[in-house]
C-alpha cells in the first residue's frame, strides 16, 4: 500500500531559538540550515523576519544558501510582518510565509482584546496578503488546542478559501493529551468542508512531556505535516523532537500510514552541531541522539545483542549517524583529506583563508592528540571559525595550582589586535582565568552557565566548554574546545564576549516586536 508523505517542518532556527539562551548568529543558522537540507528536511523555518534586523538577515541568508528545502519565515497576521517575511524570502528557491493569530477564548480576550469575528477577518486578510507575495502560505491558529471547536472550523474554512495551503493547529502551551489532541484533527478534517484543499499540521510543546506523543497521535488522525526541532529545542520545555518523530514513523511502519523523505544518517551530526552552537548539551539518555541511546549496560542485554541484535535493538545506531568514534585523521593527514572529511560532515568554508585557519588548528590539535575524531573536527570549526572574525582572541596562559593555595592565572589575549595580559587569583583555575579576563575587559556581564563536556572518550579527549553570559537581558553562549579544559574555558569566555559585542539583537517574539 502506498503511503502518504509526512512533511517534516523544522523550526529549530525559529521556535528552537526561543529557548532562553539559545540565540544563534546568522552564520550559525546557515550552518545548521545546510545540515537540515542534507538531512532532506522539507521545510526550514529560518526565523521571524520582522523580529530584528539580525533575524531578517538570518532568514535572508538561509533563503539564499538553501536550494533543496523550502525556507519559511514566521509573521504575525499583520501587514508589516508579512511584507518583511516576503522581502527576506525574495531570493528563496522555494519560500513559505507562515502567518499566525491566536484563536483561543483566553488569548483573544486577554492578549488580543479582539472579538472572534475580528480575529477571523484579520486572519483572512493576512493570508490573502501573504498569497500576493508567495504561492505557499501556512496559517497557524495559535493556542489552537484550547480553541472553541465551532470557531476553529469557521476560521479554518475561511483561511483555506483565502489561499492557505497548510493549516497548523498548535498545542502552544503543551496542554494537550494524545487521544484528545489527535481526535481534534479527525474532527476538524471531517467537519471543515474544504479540508481536502489543505495539509493539516501539528506543532506541539513539551510542557507535560507529551509533545512527540501528541504529534504522532495527530499524524494517526490525519495530520500530514509535523513541526519539530532538533534535540527537541524550543520555547520553555521545547518542541517535539525531530529525531524522535522521524525514527518513530520509520521504525513503526506498521502503525503509521506515512513516510518521511528524511535521510536519518545525518541525525546525529546535526544534533551535535545544534548542541555545540546553542551550548545546550544532549542528555545521555535522550532517545536517538543521547550518548547512551544505543549502549547496553546489563550483561543479559549485551549477551542477547551479541547472539541476535534484534533481541534488544529496535533501530541500528549507524542508521542515525552514530559512527562509534570512527578514527578519521591524524597528524600526517594532508589538506585534501581533512577538507574532504569536513565536507562529508556538511562543513564548508567561505574561502581558502578560512580553511587555512582551521587546517592550522587541526595540525596543532593533532600534535597534542594523536587520534582525531569527527567530533574533534566539529569542535575545531566552531572554535577556529569564530576566532577568525572576532574582537578578542586567545593567545596563551599560565596557571598555577597547589593544594592549600588559591590558584592563580595569567592570561594573554588580543583585543582588537592589541596584546593584553592580566593576572588574578580565583577559587579554582577557571575562576582565576575568568577574573583575569574581566580585569582587562570590564564587560559587566553575568556568568549564567558554565559547562564542560568531553568531546570523545579518554583523558586525551578535548574538553568542550560552554559559557553563557548575560548583559542587559541579552544572552549569549560562547564555546571553546581544547585538550586543556582551562584553555577551553578561556576560549569559551572570550568567544561569549565576542558574541556580546557583535550580536546585540533582541530575542524574537519576547522583545516586543
Ligand atoms: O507554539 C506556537 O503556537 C507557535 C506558533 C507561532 C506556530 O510557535
Ligand atoms: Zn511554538
Amino acid at each position: 500500500m502506498s503511503k502518504d508523505k509526512l512533511v517534516i517542518f523544522d523550526t529549530t532556527l525559529r521556535d528552537g531559538e526561543q529557548s532562553p539562551g539559545a540565540s544563534m548568529t546568522r552564520d550559525e543558522k546557515v550552518r545548521i540550515a545546510k545540515m537540515l537540507e542534507k538531512m532532506r528536511v522539507d521545510v526550514i523555518e529560518a526565523g521571524f523576519a520582522i523580529a530584528s534586523p539580525g533575524d531578517f538577515e538570518a532568514v535572508k541568508a538561509v533563503a539564499e544558501a538553501i536550494t533543496e528545502s523550502r525556507v519559511c519565515s514566521l509573521a504575525r497576521a499583520v501587514g508589516p510582518d508579512i511584507l518583511r517575511a516576503g522581502e527576506a524570502l525574495k531570493q528563496a528557491n522555494a519560500g513559505r510565509i507562515h502567518t499566525f493569530i491566536a484563536t483561543s477564548p483566553i488569548h483573544m480576550q486577554y492578549k488580543l482584546q479582539m472579538q472572534p469575528d475580528e480575529v477571523l477577518e484579520q486572519a483572512v486578510t493576512a493570508v490573502k496578503k501573504a498569497r500576493n507575495l508567495t504561492d505557499d502560505v501556512e496559517f497557524s491558529l495559535e493556542d489552537g488546542s484550547r480553541s472553541e471547536r465551532d470557531f476553529m472550523y469557521r476560521i479554518i474554512e475561511a483561511v483555506i478559501d483565502a489561499g492557505a495551503g497548510t493549516v497548523n493547529i498548535p498545542d502552544t502551551v503543551g496542554y494537550g493529551e494524545p487521544e484528545e489532541y489527535g481526535e481534534m484533527f479527525r474532527r476538524v478534517i471531517d467537519s471543515v468542508p474544504n479540508s481536502d484543499k489543505a495539509v493539516f499540521s501539528t506543532h506541539c510543546h513539551n510542557d507535560l512531556g507529551l509533545a512527540v506523543a501528541n504529534s504522532l497521535s495527530a499524524v494517526i488522525h490525519g495530520a500530514r505535516q509535523v513541526e519539530c526541532t532538533v534535540n527537541g529545542l524550543g520555547e520553555r520545555a521545547g518542541n517535539a523532537s525531530l529525531e524522535e518523530i522521524v525514527m518513530a514513523v520509520r521504525t513503526r511502519r506498521d502503525v503509521f500510514a506515512v513516510e518521511t523523505g528524511i535521510d536519518p544518517a545525518h541525525i546525529v551530526p546535526t544534533s551535535r552541531l545544534v548542541s555545540t552552537i546553542t551550548g545546550f548539551p544532549v542528555q545521555p539518555n535522550k532517545a536517538i541522539v543521547g550518548a547512551n541511546a544505543f549502549a547496553h549496560e546489563s550483561g543479559i542485554h549485551q549477551d542477547g545483542v551479541l547472539k541476535h541484535r534484534e533481541t534488544y535493538e529496535i533501530m541500528r545506531a549507524e542508521d542515525v549517524g552514530w559512527h562509534t568514534n570512527k578514527l578519521v585523521l591524524g597528524k600526517h593527514s594532508g589538506r585534501a583529506a581533512v577538507k574532504a572529511r569536513f565536507e562529508e560532515l556538511g562543513i564548508s568554508f567561505a574561502d581558502q583563508g578560512e580553511f587555512n585557519a582551521v587546517f592550522q588548528a587541526f595540525k596543532v590539535l593533532a600534535d597534542k592528540k594523536h587520534e582525531i575524531f569527527d567530533e574533534d573536527l566539529q569542535a575545531l570549526v566552531s572554535d577556529a571559525g569564530q576566532e577568525a572574525r572576532e574582537v578578542y582572541q586567545f593567545e596563551g596562559m599560565e596557571v598555577q595550582c597547589k593544594t592549600g593555595q588559591a590558584p592563580s592565572a595569567t592570561i594573554t589575549f588580543r583585543a582588537l589586535g592589541e596584546n593584553r595580559t592580566a593576572s588574578s587569583q580565583g577559587s579554582g583555575p577557571v575562576d582565576a582565568v575568568f577574573k583575569a579576563i574581566e580585569k582587562e575587559v570590564h564587560s559587566g556581564a553575568d556568568l549564567l552557565l558554565y559547562s564542560v563536556n568531553a568531546i570523545t572518550q579518554g583523558t586525551e579527549a578535548q574538553g568542550d566548554v560552554t559559557v553563557r553570559l548575560e548583559r542587559g537581558g541579552h544572552l549569549v553562549n560562547g564555546v571553546g574546545a581544547d585538550t586543556d579544559i582551562v584553555a577551553a574555558s578561556a576560549k569559551a569566555y572570550l568567544n561569549a564576549l565576542n558574541l556580546l559585542e557583535s550580536d546585540a539583537r533582541p530575542h524574537p517574539q519576547r522583545d516586543g516586536v
